[in-house]
């Protein structure tokens, strides 16, 4: 009796991230929005331990955003891998550069969120203060914090444009793209 032909071996392709890059990225997206809201309304919190409070929730949550941070970028060298690209090879470049460009975005605002407490001198949910680095230095406090500003004002620029991407991918191309970011699908 003659041997059936060889089948060429199936290639499984991963469809989806796995759940370690999918948790880190959306508590990275719900950090950076919640953080980006408290920042832009800690002005409103009425003057005294509310503001006080108010503007330290935001610094712990961004501490915390630290620590989600370094545990992502050492998880992306080491253990997670990319999906390989959908689309041609302009849509992966764009892809490539977005993302990396929304890694440096996230890591320099965390290091001026940092630099803002450190020039400011800040009161932490009254229970201490951080030493001011320059007590009297006005001019550094405006620049950081503009800077910590302008920085946080573009990773939500970028991530809009980076969301809108994969919500076109979902509707339009339907090339599977979100779902491979989605927990449970
Ligand atoms: C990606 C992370 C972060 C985002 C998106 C973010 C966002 C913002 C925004 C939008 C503002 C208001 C800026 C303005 O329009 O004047 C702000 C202010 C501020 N942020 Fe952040 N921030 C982040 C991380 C941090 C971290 C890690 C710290 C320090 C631990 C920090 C400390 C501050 C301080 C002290 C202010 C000034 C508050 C005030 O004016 O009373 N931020 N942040
Ligand atoms: C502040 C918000 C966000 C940040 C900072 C962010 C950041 C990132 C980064 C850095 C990656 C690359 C992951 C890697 O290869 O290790 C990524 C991938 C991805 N993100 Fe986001 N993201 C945000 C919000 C969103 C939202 C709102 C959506 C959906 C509507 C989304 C959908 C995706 C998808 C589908 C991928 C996989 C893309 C691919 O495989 O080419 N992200 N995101």
């Amino acid at each position: 009796m003659q041997a059936a032909p060889a089948r060429p071996p199936v290639i499984i392709r991963a469809l989806q991230y796995d759940p370690v890059t999918i948790a880190l990225h959306w508590i990275t997206a719900v950090l950076v929005s919640l953080l980006w809201v408290i920042g832009k309304t800690i002005d409103y919190a009425p003057n005294g331990a509310l503001r006080v409070d108010y503007r330290s929730l935001h610094m712990l949550l961004g501490v915390t955003l630290l620590g989600v941070f370094i545990t992502h970028i050492i998880w992306r060298l080491h253990r997670g891998r990319s999906l390989p690209a959908a689309g041609n090879a302009l849509m992966e470049l764009a892809a490539r550069v977005v993302h990396w460009a929304l890694y440096l975005l996230v890591g320099t605002t965390l290091v001026l969120g940092l630099a803002n407490v450190w020039v400011r001198g800040d009161v932490v949910f009254n229970l201490f203060t951080v030493p001011a680095f320059d007590p009297a230095n006005k001019a550094l406090q405006h620049l950081i914090g503009d800077w910590h500003a302008l920085a946080a004002d573009a990773i939500l620029i970028l991530a809009g444009v980076h969301a809108a991407a994969a919500l076109f991918h979902h509707f339009i191309l339907r090339d599977g793209v979100l779902r491979g970011m989605l927990p449970m699908v």
